[in-house]
């Protein structure tokens, strides 16, 4: 049995502590592209996963970065990721999910670690 298998995938909520700002995130669609789309000033710098200016961590949700040649998760330190920091250009949810981020401040680009 496939039940489940050819699921269609639905659009989930962010909320931005601690501005309270609300945003959808279509399926297939990173969070900081969903939060541009709702004209939320998210930090950021390359928009492609090598900078680290976008980090944001979650605080309730989950989702992943997808498997591939780079790995985002290389610009964020072992105990950032311990505390379910993420690189928000290439992070996708896959629930609702509250995330703690500094809106409208210039991000860190300290690049790979
Ligand atoms: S904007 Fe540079 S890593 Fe996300």
């Amino acid at each position: 049995m496939v039940f489940g298998l050819f699921k269609k995938k639905e659009p989930v909520k962010c909320t931005i502590k601690p501005t309270g700002e609300e945003f959808t995130v279509p399926p297939d669609t990173s969070l900081m592209k969903a939060a541009f789309a709702a004209g939320i000033k998210w930090p950021h710098s390359c928009k492609v996963g090598s900078c680290g200016s976008c980090r944001a961590t979650i605080v309730e949700g989950e989702g992943e970065h997808p498997s591939g040649i780079c790995d985002p998760t290389t610009l964020l330190h072992p105990e950032e990721i311990q505390k379910k920091m993420v690189i928000a250009c290439q992070w996708y949810p896959s629930s609702d999910v509250v995330v703690e981020v500094e809106v409208g401040k210039e991000g860190d680009k300290r690049g790979p670690i």
